[in-house]
């Protein structure tokens, strides 16, 4: 088990583009993984990117169980994707508050897609192809611009609607970001 330190926006790694992973179920994409999969449990959030722990590759994990952070989310199945492809099935934007474990305490209204299709390969370097809508389409446009070198922060296009929790929902009570 390894807890990595996860980088802050402002650190230059966040806004690389991340290069493609050519190489399938090796120990170091493993332990990559195992790393990431620690963190983002132990920080209780819905996804992380590599680039978050300082490895800049295509590789991102996402999942929803019953999350604190997100108590009105519904489940999205835990999720390992490398090497995304993000395709929008139409133009229907949906504005949702979105936090990230490299904005910490901050929370932003964001417009994203309400429906896309995803492809890409998980560990053992097996195709995923899945559409799907609504949170769990926030989560992987959200994992997947991480991967681009985009942090939330500059897809908000109110910035009165971007702050910090514990002004903008007091007394809710949620955790962390
Ligand atoms: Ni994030």
């Amino acid at each position: 088990m390894a807890i990595r330190p996860v980088l802050k926006m402002g650190d230059p790694v966040l806004l690389k583009v991340a290069e493609p992973v050519r190489h399938f179920d090796t120990p170091e994409l493993r332990q990559l993984l195992q790393d990431m999969h620690d963190t983002m449990q132990s920080l209780n959030g819905a996804g992380l990117a590599a680039p978050q722990i300082g490895v800049s590759q295509q590789v991102v994990i996402f999942g929803v169980g019953s999350n604190p952070r997100y108590p009105q989310a519904e489940e999205v199945p835990y999720t390992v994707l490398i090497n995304p492809q993000l395709d929008t099935l139409d133009a229907d934007l949906e504005d949702g508050w979105e936090g990230c474990l490299s904005v910490p305490g901050m929370r932003g209204l964001v417009p994203r897609f309400k429906r896309l299709r995803y492809r890409g390969v998980d560990q053992y370097g097996q195709p995923i192809d899945r559409t799907v809508a609504d949170f769990h389409a926030r989560v992987v446009q959200h994992e997947v611009d991480h991967l681009q070198g985009i942090l939330y922060p500059m897809r908000i296009r109110d910035l009165t609607r971007f702050g910090f929790i514990d002004a903008l929902f007091p007394g809710q009570d949620l955790v962390d970001e």
